[in-house]
């Protein structure tokens, strides 16, 4: 365990040193790009003067950001601001345009630091509108960033994401009416989320994609040969794209074989696009490219962990602690955490945890596709984990008869399980609010004591290799391969906690956080009495009366007395997440 945490912090050193190398490999290239930018301009304005328009700019406050403009870069020719961002690609959703930019040498950048740009379509010269960037996000793990711009307005263009100048907030020029031109290249029309190729991932021989609006059956296997799989570093050079068939085809996920130069050269072919060919649509936009998990593609999976877990979570910061906290004692050493843009503050949350505990946090930006974001998650699980949960952070693994005498109890659990099984399932009690007004200071596992009689659903955990190749699952239940069986673990030995009816300020968060893609929304009238409700609540979130005192049949402290026993200082009396 000490070893285990010296490593990390000998791992984060390093990562830190190399960081100052990036910083100075970026200052160099900045410097290049801005020669070749002026350089650029000074063409363009040479030759092109008479063709293109110049954009002029009224005097824009320094509050706003402001794009790269000629005057910027010629004062500011010392290194003082970024370069223009390259922009990989851009994804119309209903209320704003998600912009995911591709360049691994930029630090992380802070909502400050970018702006919103937008060109009036009609006016010559046109005028510029620049609006702040709603968010801007990291991913741990394929490094890219994504910002959200809103919509544009009536007869403005597609916003183009540009950096402002670096230089401390009172030096920023500001004075008379100083004109700005921008040069910005030809309007594309940026593909709309309802129909798109979202993420793609190699997994051995064959690349698993995730497409919006195909429109196939929930729960079930579609025919595949309705699909291909194309590739190519341009999807419209039809002279330079592969082909290959699907293999299986369902929900959203189509699977294909890899084309062979792909397969022989793995390495060659990060950055290569990948979408979905349809006989009746053509080729669909795509944003999605490979990434290098080619590189372990023939080599045997090591299973590091024997249990990994899979989430989904938006905005839920505040119950990470003292999840990731508790299973962990119970044998859980791998998080992926698929985060939904939570803007809570997530990773001052995950900053500590992850000195102690292997978690990654990819940021996962398609709106209801909890399905999907599940079965990415498994392929990606696949290397490293004998066996992933999938599950909520409101739900806690509870083992009655818990002995830790040989090692993590879970484990224990799972290792006892023969080898045709896939799948573990186990039964999920739901808690209410259990008389309390506020959430408990102690976390939810002390705090809410009293729940529903009956259990609900279950939850399992899979043996991702027992996964079906279709990936299908639906409320995070998969698909097993012909051979696999799974088994219902008895309540006595383990149960889930579902945590579902917490306080009000918590439940009704809720309201707004329906991932799933096939269950219905809360304020969806015709559902109203659904099982995936809460029973007596209306359509809208308004408290209904005496909530604190609702679902609640059975006193069960079960969970509370373990937690208390096995974390709490016996002289401080307080929990570890406190
Ligand atoms: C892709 O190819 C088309 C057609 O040749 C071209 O217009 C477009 O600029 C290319 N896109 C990129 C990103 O290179
Ligand atoms: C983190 O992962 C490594 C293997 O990659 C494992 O040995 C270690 O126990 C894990 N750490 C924790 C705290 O689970
Ligand atoms: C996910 O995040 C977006 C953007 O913050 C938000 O609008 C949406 O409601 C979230 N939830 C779902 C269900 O995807």
């Amino acid at each position: 365990m000490e070893e285990n945490q010296w490593n990390v912090k000998l791992r984060d050193q390093r990562r830190r040193s190399r960081g100052a190398l990036d910083l100075r490999i970026f200052c160099f290239t900045i410097l290049l790009s801005l020669g070749a930018f002026l350089f650029l301009l000074f063409s363009l304005m040479v030759f092109r003067e008479s063709f293109r328009p110049i954009l002029i700019v009224p005097r824009i406050s320094s509050s706003s950001a402001m794009a790269m403009s000629a005057r910027d870069s010629r004062s500011n020719n010392n290194g003082g601001s970024h370069p223009p961002l390259k922009l990989y690609d851009q994804v119309v959703f209903p209320d704003h345009v998600l912009l995911i930019i591709h360049q691994n040498r930029v630090p992380t950048l802070n909502t400050h630091q970018l702006s919103c740009l937008y060109e009036h379509k009609l006016e010559v010269p046109s005028e510029i509108l620049t609006l702040p960037v709603l968010s801007i996000d990291r991913d741990d793990e394929s490094n890219l960033q994504i910002a959200r711009c809103p919509l544009p307005p009536t007869s403005y263009s597609h916003p183009r994401l540009t950096s402002m100048a670096n230089k401390p907030e009172g030096e920023r020029s500001d004075d008379g009416d100083e004109e700005r031109s921008v040069k910005l290249s030809e309007e594309v029309s940026p593909p709309h989320w309802e129909t798109l190729v979202y993420e793609a991932m190699t997994d051995g021989d064959s690349v698993v994609v995730f497409a919006k609006g195909l429109n196939l059956r929930p729960d079930r296997a579609s025919d595949p040969a309705q699909f291909l799989c194309v590739f190519g570093w341009n999807l419209s050079k039809p002279k330079f794209i592969f082909t290959t068939k699907a293999i299986t085809a369902a929900q959203e996920v189509i699977r294909c074989s890899l084309p062979l130069s792909i397969k022989t050269k793995p390495s060659k072919s990060e950055g290569i696009t990948v979408s979905i060919k349809t006989q009746t649509r053509g080729i669909l936009a795509s944003v999605a490219k490979l990434k290098n998990q080619n590189k372990h593609r023939r080599e045997k999976p090591t299973y590091k962990h024997t249990m990994c877990v899979c989430t989904m979570l938006w905005n839920q910061a505040q119950f990470l602690k003292e999840w990731i906290m508790y299973h962990a004692e119970l044998g859980v050493s791998r998080w992926f955490i698929y985060d939904n843009n939570s803007d809570d503050g997530i990773e001052e949350v995950l900053g500590p945890l992850r000195q102690a505990y292997n978690v990654t946090r990819r940021t996962w930006p398609w709106l209801k596709t909890q399905e999907a974001g599940f079965s990415h998650c498994a392929v990606q699980a696949q290397r490293e984990c004998k066996w992933v949960g999938f599950m909520d952070v409101d739900e806690f693994f509870y083992l009655p008869s818990t002995s830790h005498s040989e090692g993590p109890p879970l484990i224990g659990i799972l290792n006892e399980q023969a080898k045709e099984v896939g799948e573990v399932r186990t039964s999920c009690h739901s808690f209410g609010p259990s008389g309390h007004r506020r959430a408990p200071s102690k976390g939810v596992t002390v705090g809410y004591t009293c729940r529903l009689g009956s259990p609900e659903r279950h939850k399992s955990i899979v043996r991702p290799r027992a996964l079906d190749r279709a990936l299908i699952n639906v409320v995070h239940h998969f698909h097993l391969k012909p051979g696999f069986v799974f088994v219902d673990l008895p309540r006595g030995v383990a149960v889930i906690n579902h945590y579902k009816y917490q306080v009000w300020d918590v439940f009704k968060a809720k309201f707004y956080r329906r991932v799933a893609t096939y269950v219905a929304d809360w304020h969806d009238k015709e559902r109203e009495g659904s099982k995936d409700r809460a029973p007596g609540l209306g359509t809208e979130a308004v408290e209904p009366p005496n909530w604190a005192q609702q679902f609640c049949e059975v006193l069960d402290t079960g969970l509370r007395d373990y937690v208390m026993g096995r974390f709490m200082d016996t002289e401080t009396r307080l929990l570890p997440w406190e």
